[in-house]
């Protein structure tokens, strides 16, 4: 049940939310003494964005969280206009937070206990007070920080109305007193004029540059000299229009673990009277591909949550095939599907009436979610999202879908993800089918029930 409201068919059971009300962009990851800590942004009084506080939970295993008391609220003169997204840093033993602290947009410090339980400002907030000087600026916020041999670096999202969006690089030797590097990188105002919530960091022998933009999330892969960053490579992180924001962390396997906000399409109304709004996606791990671009796929922690589940292998398509997904899964289900598909073929999602289609074309190389007949009208914006999937002849399109109610989270062929949300009048009650346009082939397809890690 949501704590402040009533049953909500839509409400998640296996991705990470608040007990009620508002949630943005995950920040602050970090594993410190093997346990996870997932903070976000949260408004603590309402289901729509306002009043930004760091919410807090804490995980052994990514999957599984407890949720704790907000750890920074907006109670001091720099910030009162709201503790906005930052990053949090081991330095010298010491998990240590770094935020933009609101109004204006200034760059702030706090300090945490071992636990991560208690927090406390730096009495010399702001660090850093404004922008470079004679900078006209976009915006000044997002701090991303990092070590090198000589000190920190700092990244803050930012960029120059009409020419792009860029991130500002500071370092510093005692996290406290900053100095201005000039811009790491700097976009050609294609990607928007404002980069928000930068990630920076080395993977595979490249550097990756991940920024949130308009509405998405792009990333860079390139070469990091001389604190410039040189990319090669651009690509996207999810085109399925309802991921944002993502933040990146290492963790003490070393793998670089990703959480995204996935955000609501419905209005604010219908996000106050279902009490709730925002949800995490499914911690993703990146890793480097040999051409450059990026591998997304799910933390193998997800595998936990695999109950049981259903198989079938080598069924021709030339007429469509219905997954008979149980009712008593009640709307949480993984699908894994690899298919070898002659002209297209893809998923539809059936509820009721109301459907969402994923569907790979092979003439156009492209993968596309449909969630425009998904959602109840007064519920959801819905629309096509979709991106550039190109298989060789015989190659098979590799499928895993995470269905969680209004969640449709899509990874295929290890590198291309499709996140939507959906607001069926039953989310609970899912069916699926296998459809094609010219034949093919199911090589094999196991749909699992997932475990509950939330009680409705
Ligand atoms: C991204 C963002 C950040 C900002 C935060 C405020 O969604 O706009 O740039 O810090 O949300 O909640």
């Amino acid at each position: 049940m949501n704590a402040l409201h009533g049953y909500d068919p839509a409400r998640p059971g296996y991705h990470f939310l608040p007990p009620a009300n508002w949630m943005n962009d995950p920040c602050g990851l970090i594993q410190f003494h093997g346990t996870y800590h997932l903070f976000y942004q949260c408004n603590p009084s309402s289901a729509t964005w306002g009043n930004m506080t760091w919410g807090h939970a804490e995980s052994q295993d990514l999957i599984h969280w407890t949720h704790l008391p907000l750890a920074l609220y907006p109670d001091q003169p720099y910030d009162k206009g709201g503790v906005y997204t930052g990053c949090a840093l081991n330095v010298d033993g010491m998990p240590v937070i770094f935020y933009t602290g609101v109004h204006p947009e200034t760059q702030c410090v706090a300090f945490a206990d071992e636990a991560l339980h208690i927090f406390t400002k730096y009495p010399g907030n702001p660090v850093i007070h404004h922008p470079p000087s004679g900078m006209e600026v976009s915006g000044f916020r997002d701090p991303y920080v990092w070590r090198e041999s000589d000190g920190l670096r700092m990244a803050v999202g930012s960029g120059i109305k009409g020419e792009g969006g860029m991130l500002l690089l500071y370092r510093s030797t005692d996290m406290f007193s900053w100095e201005y590097l000039g811009p790491l990188f700097s976009g050609d105002g294609g990607t928007g004029d404002m980069w928000e919530c930068p990630n920076f960091f080395p993977c595979g022998g490249l550097w990756v540059l991940i920024v949130s933009v308009l509405d998405r999330a792009i990333y860079f892969t390139g070469e990091y000299r001389e604190n410039r960053f040189y990319p090669g490579v651009q690509g996207e992180v999810d085109l399925g229009g309802s991921f944002y924001a993502p933040q990146i962390f290492a963790d003490e396997q070393g793998r670089r673990v990703m959480f995204g906000w996935l955000r609501e399409w419905r209005n604010g109304n219908a996000m106050v009277k279902a009490g709730w709004a925002g949800v995490q996606s499914l911690p993703r791990v990146i890793e480097l591909g040999a051409d450059g671009r990026l591998l997304f796929t799910p933390a193998e922690e997800v595998k936990s949550l695999r109950k049981e589940s259903i198989t079938f292998a080598d069924i021709s398509l030339d007429k469509a095939f219905e997954i008979p997904i149980p009712d008593e899964w009640s709307g949480l289900v993984e699908i894994e599907a690899r298919l070898l598909v002659a002209e297209s073929a893809g998923i539809k999602f059936l509820y009721g009436s109301e459907e969402a289609v994923l569907t790979w074309n092979r003439n156009t190389g492209e993968l596309l979610l449909d969630t425009s007949r998904g959602s109840l009208p007064s519920e959801g914006a819905g629309g096509t999202h979709g991106a550039r999937l190109p298989l060789a002849g015989g190659e098979l399109l590799n499928l895993r879908v995470f269905l969680d109610r209004s969640v449709i989270e899509v990874f295929a062929n290890g590198g291309t993800c499709l996140t939507s949300r959906v607001y069926p009048s039953n989310p609970a009650g899912i069916k699926a089918e296998i459809f094609s346009c010219g034949g093919g082939d199911l090589k094999l397809l196991t749909a699992w029930k997932m475990s509950p890690v939330w009680q409705m």
